[in-house]
């Protein structure tokens, strides 16, 4: 049984019939938040997320600024090639920066597969006591990347538009590619795992690389360990897969026993359904970018995306992270158009 005040998100989850579908926003805690901003300005990225009372302060503000219907950890994806060994910056205005990327066999004595109660146990800190602050209000939701979106940043060093790099190691050293996928797969089932033990209700895997593949590469560099995850996840706790333009596997994403897919907004909400079947949920898929329309276009638009989705095993989210600059009454007219829909004509 649920003592959540708001198990909106569960319950779609878990398909049952819900009133209404549940809104969050991927990358909700953030620079569009002036709140943010402050703590941001007086504390490094790794500060905030390895100080639990910061990463929990910032999770809490979406929650009490906006009213989405779950807050998510802040957290990053490559605290988890962190905890492996390597060492990762973020550079202001830039991205990430791994000034030491894995190009061969010889660099994965570099890395390892660690204890996550000792290299992650900040993260599992922060959850405990969000659950405390959140006091049952909304669920919490837990996350990690996905091992190719892991290993795109751990081999090319930096973000890119195309991650050649990482493709070239996979295509050219296939056998060190797998052991590195591995690797990551291990670390990350073990620090979802301390995630629930700590109290989260729900976990995404983000690919977001995952659609700079074909189906057939997909298939091979990202979906076998998609599925390890998921499998070692989903009798504790619904696991919600986001695989960025990764279209054509929804069907195989659904079939890993997932029980959410996330999509982007280059595919309709009636195509989507098809591929993923009637058995799971879906969520997305709103541009990010149409968020800097004015409120009007938001509000016609979100409820052209709810009467696609429909209301049941549906959970209206963007279709990838929320800009920096989007104004936050424009975030607010996403959420409310969700909350405030008028359910009974769909
Ligand atoms: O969703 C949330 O609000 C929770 C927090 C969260 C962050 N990163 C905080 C963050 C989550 C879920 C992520 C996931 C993440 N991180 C992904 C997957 C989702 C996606 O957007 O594709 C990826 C690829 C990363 C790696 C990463 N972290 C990049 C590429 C960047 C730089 C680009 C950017 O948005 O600035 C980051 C930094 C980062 N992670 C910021 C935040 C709030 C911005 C830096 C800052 O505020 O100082």
């Amino acid at each position: 049984m649920s003592t959540l005040q708001n198990d909106l998100l569960l319950r779609t989850l878990n398909n049952e019939t819900v009133e209404r579908p549940p809104v969050w926003m991927m990358r909700q805690a953030g620079r569009y938040l002036p709140e943010y901003r402050v703590i941001r300005d007086k504390y490094g990225f790794f500060e905030r997320c390895q100080t639990p009372e910061l990463a929990c302060e910032i999770t809490l503000q979406p929650v009490d600024i906006i009213g989405v219907d779950a807050a998510i950890l802040f957290s990053d994806i490559l605290v988890v090639p962190q905890a492996m060994g390597l060492e990762v910056q973020l550079i202001e205005q830039v991205g990430p920066l791994l000034p030491q990327p894995i190009k061969n066999s010889n660099d994965i004595n570099r890395v390892r597969v660690p204890d996550v109660n000792e290299t992650l146990q900040y993260v599992f800190d922060a959850i405990t006591l969000i659950k405390k602050e959140l006091n049952g209000r909304v669920p919490l939701i837990g996350f990690a990347g996905a091992p190719w979106t892991i290993l795109c940043y751990m081999v090319q060093g930096k973000g890119s538009k195309t991650f050649d790099e990482a493709k070239a190691f996979c295509y050219q050293q296939p056998a060190v590619a797998q052991q590195l996928l591995q690797m990551i797969t291990d670390t990350t089932i073990a620090y979802l795992k301390g995630q629930v033990k700590a109290g989260a209700d729900t976990l995404q895997l983000f690919d977001s690389w995952g659609g700079l593949l074909s189906k057939g590469d997909f298939a091979r560099w990202s979906l076998p360990y998609i599925k390890q995850i998921v499998a070692a996840l989903k009798d504790e706790v619904p696991v919600i897969v986001f695989a960025k333009g990764a279209w054509h596997s929804l069907s195989e994403m659904a079939a890993t026993g997932a029980k959410g897919l996330g999509i982007d907004w280059c595919i309709e909400a009636a195509t989507a359904r098809q591929f993923a079947g009637d058995n799971i949920t879906l969520q997305g898929n709103f541009d990010p970018a149409k968020l800097l329309s004015p409120a009007a276009v938001i509000k016609q638009e979100v409820k052209e995306m709810l009467q696609a989705f429909g209301k049941q095993n549906y959970i209206a989210n963007l279709g990838h992270g929320i800009l920096p600059h989007v104004p936050v009454d424009n975030a607010r007219a996403f959420v409310d158009t969700v909350k405030e829909f008028d359910w009974s004509k769909v």
